[in-house]
């Protein structure tokens, strides 16, 4: 078992897990894994190459090889431009519709095995805060802490209107609580990995709370584990 320390957040979309997530990242200084990138890549990527999204072996492959980069973003609400092969996809993975196509390619049994290594390859030193679904139950079962963050589907639906809006999007509040809502579904009920919070994790509904407050939270957690060690520059 890994020495890296590992803090996962899972939970629904639009719960604030992004969010939460940098901010933690910049008072640990621990390395970010956003896993539900990775499923919009590859169901972007299965798009582009003209795959049916649900034949399993084929978008396996194609994750297995996948070709991805995340660098620094000097401009725009996203802290990390992602490419996938040779275009910057920073913004079309995060429409609605590349959520859509990442929660089915997601419900392939052997898309999530071929996504595995490349999730594990992400904690390094000093540690790693991992992003999800399934991060505490699966992909990092020994994290030192597991948060589950969620709110009601109207809040979330109100959440990622106003971020969508901010990046310039052009959505319908309607479709978007529909299009949650139904993720929802699919996302909690496929047969692997669904979306359940682990045994061991911290739920936190933040429907009624701030993102400040949420984080306020998030890192009381964080300080009564032992998690805290001499390896992070947290004050
Ligand atoms: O978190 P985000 O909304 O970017 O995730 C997009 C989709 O990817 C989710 O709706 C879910 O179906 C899938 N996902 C997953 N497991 C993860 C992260 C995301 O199944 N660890």
């Amino acid at each position: 078992m890994s020495e890296i320390k590992v803090i996962a957040i899972d939970g629904p979309s639009g719960a604030g897990k992004g969010a939460v997530t940098q901010a933690l990242a910049a008072r640990t200084g621990f390395h970010v894994l956003d896993s539900g990138a990775l499923y919009r890549l590859v169901g972007l990527a299965a798009r582009r190459s003209g795959l049916d999204l649900t034949s399993e072996k084929a978008v396996a492959k194609l994750a297995r090889e996948l070709d991805i980069a995340f660098k620094p973003a000097y401009e725009g609400p996203e802290p990390l431009a992602v490419w996938l092969g040779d275009s910057e996809v920073t913004h079309q993975i995060r429409t609605d519709e590349a959520g859509v196509d990442a929660s089915t390619v997601a419900a392939l049994p052997k898309v999530r095995e071929a996504l595995e290594d490349l999730q594990l390859s992400f904690r390094k030193p000093p540690g790693l805060i991992a992003d999800g679904r399934d991060m505490g139950t699966v992909v990092f079962k020994d994290a030192g802490v597991k948060i589950f963050l969620t709110a009601s589907a109207s809040v979330r639906a109100d959440r990622r209107y106003n971020q969508l809006k901010t990046k310039g999007m052009d959505v319908s509040l309607a479709d978007l609580l529909e299009s949650i809502e139904a993720r929802d579904k699919r996302d909690s009920n496929r047969s692997t990995s669904p979306l359940v919070p682990a045994e061991d994790a911290i739920i936190i509904d933040s429907s009624d709370l701030s993102l400040a407050e949420v984080i306020a939270r998030v890192w009381s957690v964080i300080e009564n584990s032992d998690l805290m060690g001499a390896n992070t520059n947290a004050d």
